[in-house]
Protein backbone atom coordinates (compact mmCIF):
# COMPACT_ATOMS: atom_id res chain seq x y z
CA UNK A 1 0.00 0.00 0.00
CA UNK A 2 1.59 3.52 -0.57
CA UNK A 3 0.93 6.10 1.63
CA UNK A 4 0.93 9.62 1.66
CA UNK A 5 -1.76 11.10 3.53
CA UNK A 6 -0.51 10.60 7.65
CA UNK A 7 -2.65 12.14 10.40
CA UNK A 8 -0.75 12.31 13.76
CA UNK A 9 -3.05 12.08 16.98
CA UNK A 10 -1.79 13.97 20.24
CA UNK A 11 0.35 17.19 19.83
CA UNK A 12 2.89 16.39 22.65
CA UNK A 13 6.55 16.04 22.66
CA UNK A 14 5.92 12.56 21.05
CA UNK A 15 3.49 13.52 18.64
CA UNK A 16 4.75 17.01 17.51
CA UNK A 17 8.38 14.94 17.21
CA UNK A 18 6.84 12.05 14.57
CA UNK A 19 4.21 15.11 12.72
CA UNK A 20 8.30 17.10 11.97
CA UNK A 21 9.70 13.92 10.83
CA UNK A 22 7.14 13.19 8.43
CA UNK A 23 7.00 16.24 7.14
CA UNK A 24 10.62 16.80 6.31
CA UNK A 25 9.95 13.17 4.24
CA UNK A 26 7.60 14.34 1.75
CA UNK A 27 4.85 12.84 3.71
CA UNK A 28 1.32 15.75 4.34
CA UNK A 29 0.64 15.64 7.48
CA UNK A 30 -2.30 16.50 9.91
CA UNK A 31 -1.03 17.07 13.64
CA UNK A 32 -4.28 16.81 15.63
CA UNK A 33 -5.38 17.87 19.26
CA UNK A 34 -8.02 17.96 21.07
CA UNK A 35 -6.17 21.08 22.91
CA UNK A 36 -5.72 23.88 20.18
CA UNK A 37 -3.53 25.83 22.79
CA UNK A 38 -1.26 22.85 22.22
CA UNK A 39 -1.65 22.72 18.98
CA UNK A 40 0.12 26.29 18.37
CA UNK A 41 2.47 25.02 20.97
CA UNK A 42 3.61 22.43 18.74
CA UNK A 43 4.05 23.37 15.84
CA UNK A 44 6.28 26.36 17.60
CA UNK A 45 8.14 23.51 18.46
CA UNK A 46 8.29 21.82 15.25
CA UNK A 47 9.63 25.63 13.52
CA UNK A 48 12.47 26.00 16.43
CA UNK A 49 13.56 21.60 15.90
CA UNK A 50 13.30 22.08 12.02
CA UNK A 51 15.77 25.68 12.93
CA UNK A 52 18.23 23.53 14.19
CA UNK A 53 18.47 21.94 12.02
CA UNK A 54 18.56 24.72 9.39
CA UNK A 55 21.77 25.72 11.94
CA UNK A 56 23.07 22.57 11.86
CA UNK A 57 23.03 21.75 8.10
CA UNK A 58 20.94 19.42 8.07
CA UNK A 59 18.18 20.66 6.07
CA UNK A 60 18.16 23.59 3.97
CA UNK A 61 16.02 26.66 4.66
CA UNK A 62 13.55 25.55 1.56
CA UNK A 63 13.16 22.51 3.12
CA UNK A 64 12.49 23.99 5.88
CA UNK A 65 9.53 26.11 4.50
CA UNK A 66 8.69 23.02 2.45
CA UNK A 67 7.98 21.12 5.62
CA UNK A 68 6.13 23.43 7.41
CA UNK A 69 4.02 23.70 4.90
CA UNK A 70 2.80 20.48 4.76
CA UNK A 71 1.55 20.63 8.42
CA UNK A 72 -1.68 21.18 9.28
CA UNK A 73 -3.50 21.51 12.40
CA UNK A 74 -6.80 19.59 13.62
CA UNK A 75 -8.66 19.81 17.04
CA UNK A 76 -11.53 17.50 15.10
CA UNK A 77 -9.98 13.81 14.64
CA UNK A 78 -12.88 12.92 12.46
CA UNK A 79 -12.69 15.83 10.35
CA UNK A 80 -8.70 15.73 10.80
CA UNK A 81 -8.34 11.51 9.10
CA UNK A 82 -10.57 11.51 6.94
CA UNK A 83 -8.70 11.23 3.93
CA UNK A 84 -5.52 9.58 5.85
CA UNK A 85 -3.59 6.20 4.63
CA UNK A 86 -1.62 5.92 7.56
CA UNK A 87 -2.45 7.58 11.28
CA UNK A 88 -0.24 7.42 14.23
CA UNK A 89 -1.08 8.01 17.78
CA UNK A 90 0.47 9.81 20.59
CA UNK A 91 -1.95 10.21 23.28
CA UNK A 92 -2.07 9.87 27.01
CA UNK A 93 -0.68 6.28 27.73
CA UNK A 94 -4.37 5.13 29.54
CA UNK A 95 -5.89 2.55 28.08
CA UNK A 96 -9.53 4.49 28.20
CA UNK A 97 -8.03 7.07 26.00
CA UNK A 98 -6.60 4.68 23.52
CA UNK A 99 -9.89 3.56 22.80
CA UNK A 100 -11.48 6.35 22.44
CA UNK A 101 -9.32 7.17 19.77
CA UNK A 102 -8.85 3.83 17.91
CA UNK A 103 -12.49 3.40 18.10
CA UNK A 104 -12.42 7.27 15.82
CA UNK A 105 -9.99 6.31 13.95
CA UNK A 106 -11.49 3.02 13.13
CA UNK A 107 -15.02 4.81 11.92
CA UNK A 108 -13.79 7.98 10.23
CA UNK A 109 -10.62 6.66 8.53
CA UNK A 110 -11.01 4.95 5.08
CA UNK A 111 -10.90 1.51 5.19
CA UNK A 112 -7.65 0.42 3.82
CA UNK A 113 -6.14 2.73 6.47
CA UNK A 114 -3.41 1.53 8.76
CA UNK A 115 -3.62 2.86 12.06
CA UNK A 116 -0.19 2.73 14.13
CA UNK A 117 0.12 3.69 18.22
CA UNK A 118 3.79 5.28 19.14
CA UNK A 119 2.70 3.25 22.85
CA UNK A 120 5.15 2.22 25.15
CA UNK A 121 3.39 0.02 26.84
CA UNK A 122 -0.03 -0.82 26.22
CA UNK A 123 -0.44 -3.94 24.34
CA UNK A 124 -1.10 -3.45 20.43
CA UNK A 125 -3.01 -6.55 20.25
CA UNK A 126 -5.71 -5.17 22.77
CA UNK A 127 -5.27 -2.14 21.22
CA UNK A 128 -5.95 -3.37 17.89
CA UNK A 129 -8.97 -5.33 19.90
CA UNK A 130 -10.83 -1.79 20.12
CA UNK A 131 -11.07 -1.69 16.35
CA UNK A 132 -12.91 -3.85 13.30
CA UNK A 133 -9.24 -4.15 11.35
CA UNK A 134 -6.98 -5.65 14.33
CA UNK A 135 -4.85 -6.55 10.81
CA UNK A 136 -4.39 -3.12 9.91
CA UNK A 137 -3.28 -2.24 13.57
CA UNK A 138 0.56 -1.36 14.58
CA UNK A 139 3.00 -0.31 16.93
CA UNK A 140 5.26 2.15 15.34
CA UNK A 141 7.37 3.15 18.54
CA UNK A 142 9.76 6.50 18.10
CA UNK A 143 11.88 7.71 20.34
CA UNK A 144 12.66 11.00 22.41
CA UNK A 145 13.84 13.79 20.60
CA UNK A 146 12.54 12.25 17.40
CA UNK A 147 13.97 14.23 14.80
CA UNK A 148 17.37 12.70 16.33
CA UNK A 149 17.22 9.19 17.25
CA UNK A 150 16.86 6.59 14.39
CA UNK A 151 15.39 3.75 15.79
CA UNK A 152 11.56 2.45 15.03
CA UNK A 153 9.97 -0.47 17.08
CA UNK A 154 7.65 -1.47 14.72
CA UNK A 155 5.58 -3.81 16.98
CA UNK A 156 3.32 -6.59 15.59
CA UNK A 157 -0.18 -7.49 17.66
CA UNK A 158 -1.51 -10.87 17.42
CA UNK A 159 -3.16 -10.08 14.17
CA UNK A 160 -1.53 -7.86 12.26
CA UNK A 161 -0.75 -8.86 8.74
CA UNK A 162 2.05 -8.49 6.58
CA UNK A 163 1.23 -6.20 4.47
CA UNK A 164 0.86 -3.55 7.41
CA UNK A 165 3.84 -4.73 9.09
CA UNK A 166 6.09 -3.98 5.60
CA UNK A 167 4.23 -0.63 4.59
CA UNK A 168 5.13 0.78 8.16
CA UNK A 169 8.54 -0.56 8.22
CA UNK A 170 9.00 1.04 4.97
CA UNK A 171 7.52 4.03 6.24
CA UNK A 172 9.83 3.82 9.07
CA UNK A 173 12.79 2.90 6.35
CA UNK A 174 11.81 6.50 4.55
CA UNK A 175 11.83 8.78 7.75
CA UNK A 176 15.55 7.33 7.54
CA UNK A 177 15.15 4.96 10.50
CA UNK A 178 15.76 2.03 11.10
CA UNK A 179 12.86 -0.39 11.91
CA UNK A 180 13.08 -3.16 14.26
CA UNK A 181 10.53 -5.70 14.15
CA UNK A 182 9.20 -6.88 17.96
CA UNK A 183 6.82 -8.83 18.94
CA UNK A 184 3.92 -7.81 21.19
CA UNK A 185 5.38 -8.09 25.11
CA UNK A 186 5.12 -5.90 27.99
CA UNK A 187 7.45 -3.00 27.22
CA UNK A 188 8.66 -4.53 23.89
CA UNK A 189 12.06 -4.76 24.08
CA UNK A 190 13.33 -0.98 24.43
CA UNK A 191 11.43 -0.56 27.88
CA UNK A 192 12.21 -3.60 29.08
CA UNK A 193 15.96 -3.60 28.93
CA UNK A 194 15.74 0.41 29.62
CA UNK A 195 13.62 0.67 32.56
CA UNK A 196 15.16 -2.47 34.84
CA UNK A 197 18.57 -0.26 34.10
CA UNK A 198 16.75 3.28 35.20
CA UNK A 199 14.95 1.77 38.40
CA UNK A 200 18.15 0.29 39.51
CA UNK A 201 20.09 3.39 39.11
CA UNK A 202 17.22 5.02 41.54
CA UNK A 203 18.11 1.89 43.81
CA UNK A 204 21.31 3.46 44.38
CA UNK A 205 20.16 6.68 45.13
CA UNK A 206 17.83 5.77 47.53
CA UNK A 207 20.37 3.42 49.03
CA UNK A 208 22.98 5.98 48.93
CA UNK A 209 25.56 4.29 47.11
CA UNK A 210 26.03 7.27 45.00
CA UNK A 211 24.88 11.05 45.27
CA UNK A 212 22.59 11.13 41.44
CA UNK A 213 25.75 13.54 39.27
CA UNK A 214 28.21 10.53 40.48
CA UNK A 215 25.22 7.41 39.57
CA UNK A 216 25.46 8.96 36.35
CA UNK A 217 28.94 9.66 35.76
CA UNK A 218 29.31 6.14 35.93
CA UNK A 219 27.38 5.15 32.79
CA UNK A 220 28.13 8.03 30.88
CA UNK A 221 32.08 7.38 31.29
CA UNK A 222 32.06 4.03 31.81
CA UNK A 223 29.65 2.46 29.24
CA UNK A 224 29.49 5.76 26.74
CA UNK A 225 26.06 6.16 27.29
CA UNK A 226 25.34 10.04 26.14
CA UNK A 227 23.31 10.82 29.35
CA UNK A 228 23.43 8.83 32.92
CA UNK A 229 19.56 6.64 33.77
CA UNK A 230 18.96 9.14 36.54
CA UNK A 231 19.28 12.33 33.30
CA UNK A 232 17.23 9.81 31.39
CA UNK A 233 14.62 9.55 33.61
CA UNK A 234 14.09 13.26 33.96
CA UNK A 235 14.60 13.71 30.14
CA UNK A 236 11.53 10.77 30.00
CA UNK A 237 9.12 11.76 32.71
CA UNK A 238 9.25 9.58 36.26
CA UNK A 239 5.63 9.47 36.01
CA UNK A 240 6.23 7.80 32.46
CA UNK A 241 9.29 5.52 33.69
CA UNK A 242 6.80 4.71 36.93
CA UNK A 243 3.88 4.10 34.18
CA UNK A 244 5.85 1.69 32.11
CA UNK A 245 7.89 -0.27 35.41
CA UNK A 246 4.19 -1.09 36.41
CA UNK A 247 2.82 -2.45 33.23
CA UNK A 248 6.51 -4.85 33.28
CA UNK A 249 5.72 -5.35 36.88
CA UNK A 250 2.18 -6.62 36.25
CA UNK A 251 2.01 -8.11 33.15
CA UNK A 252 5.26 -10.41 33.75
CA UNK A 253 5.12 -10.74 37.75
CA UNK A 254 8.35 -10.57 38.72
CA UNK A 255 9.69 -8.75 41.04
CA UNK A 256 12.58 -7.74 39.21
CA UNK A 257 10.35 -4.81 37.72
CA UNK A 258 9.07 -3.63 41.05
CA UNK A 259 9.49 0.43 41.02
CA UNK A 260 11.65 1.50 43.21
CA UNK A 261 9.64 3.29 46.41
CA UNK A 262 11.83 6.97 45.52
CA UNK A 263 10.41 7.02 42.14
CA UNK A 264 7.32 6.52 43.74
CA UNK A 265 8.04 9.61 46.35
CA UNK A 266 8.78 11.79 43.79
CA UNK A 267 5.71 10.75 41.34
CA UNK A 268 3.61 11.78 44.26
CA UNK A 269 5.45 14.62 44.99
CA UNK A 270 4.91 15.92 41.70
CA UNK A 271 8.44 16.16 40.81
CA UNK A 272 8.32 14.35 37.18
CA UNK A 273 11.71 15.23 35.67
CA UNK A 274 12.40 17.96 33.33
CA UNK A 275 8.65 18.99 32.34
CA UNK A 276 8.09 20.28 35.77
CA UNK A 277 11.41 21.67 36.62
CA UNK A 278 12.87 19.34 39.13
CA UNK A 279 13.40 15.25 39.20
CA UNK A 280 16.44 13.94 40.23
CA UNK A 281 18.04 17.03 39.21
CA UNK A 282 16.62 20.68 38.60
CA UNK A 283 16.14 22.96 35.48
CA UNK A 284 15.63 26.01 34.38
N1 LIG B 1 15.02 18.30 17.02
C1 LIG B 1 16.02 18.42 16.14
N2 LIG B 1 17.32 18.29 16.49
C2 LIG B 1 17.60 18.06 17.79
C3 LIG B 1 16.60 17.94 18.76
C4 LIG B 1 15.25 18.06 18.33
N3 LIG B 1 14.22 17.94 19.17
N4 LIG B 1 17.17 17.70 19.96
C5 LIG B 1 18.50 17.67 19.75
N5 LIG B 1 18.76 17.88 18.43
C6 LIG B 1 20.05 17.82 17.76
C7 LIG B 1 20.98 18.96 18.10
O1 LIG B 1 20.77 20.06 17.24
C8 LIG B 1 22.35 18.32 17.90
O2 LIG B 1 22.68 18.27 16.52
P1 LIG B 1 24.22 17.97 16.00
O3 LIG B 1 24.59 16.59 16.44
O4 LIG B 1 24.11 18.09 14.52
O5 LIG B 1 25.06 19.02 16.66
C9 LIG B 1 22.14 16.89 18.35
O6 LIG B 1 20.73 16.65 18.26
C10 LIG B 1 22.60 16.71 19.74
O7 LIG B 1 21.94 17.67 20.58
P2 LIG B 1 22.66 18.63 21.62
O8 LIG B 1 24.01 19.01 21.12
O9 LIG B 1 21.71 19.70 22.00
O10 LIG B 1 22.79 17.78 22.93
P3 LIG B 1 23.47 16.40 23.16
O11 LIG B 1 24.69 16.18 22.37
O12 LIG B 1 23.54 16.33 24.64
O13 LIG B 1 22.38 15.33 22.66
C11 LIG B 1 20.48 13.98 22.90
C12 LIG B 1 21.06 15.37 23.08
C13 LIG B 1 20.38 13.65 21.42
C14 LIG B 1 19.09 14.03 23.51
C15 LIG B 1 21.44 12.95 23.60
O14 LIG B 1 21.71 13.36 24.91
C16 LIG B 1 20.87 11.57 23.64
O15 LIG B 1 20.95 10.82 22.68
N6 LIG B 1 20.27 11.18 24.81
C17 LIG B 1 19.61 9.91 24.97
C18 LIG B 1 18.21 10.03 24.43
C19 LIG B 1 17.45 8.75 24.59
O16 LIG B 1 17.90 7.74 25.12
N7 LIG B 1 16.19 8.77 24.13
C20 LIG B 1 15.30 7.67 24.23
C21 LIG B 1 14.39 7.89 25.39
S1 LIG B 1 13.35 6.50 25.66
C22 LIG B 1 12.03 6.81 24.64
O17 LIG B 1 11.90 7.81 24.00
C23 LIG B 1 11.04 5.71 24.59
C24 LIG B 1 9.85 5.93 25.48
O18 LIG B 1 8.96 4.85 25.28
C25 LIG B 1 10.15 6.06 26.95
Amino acid sequence: MSVQNTAVVGAGTMGNGIAHVFALHRYDVVLIDLDEALLEDARGTIERNLSRQVDKEVITPDEKAAALGRIALASDTAKGVQSADLVVEAVPEEQSIKADVFRTLDEHTPGEAILASNTSSISITWIADQTERPDQVVGMHFFNPVPVMTLVEVVRGQRTSDATFDTVADVAEDLEKNPVEVEDYPGFVSNRVLMPMINEAIFCVMQGVAEPEDIDTVMELGMNHPMGPLTLADFIGLDVCLQILEVLHDELGEDKYRPCPLLRRKVTAGQLGRKTGKGFFEYE
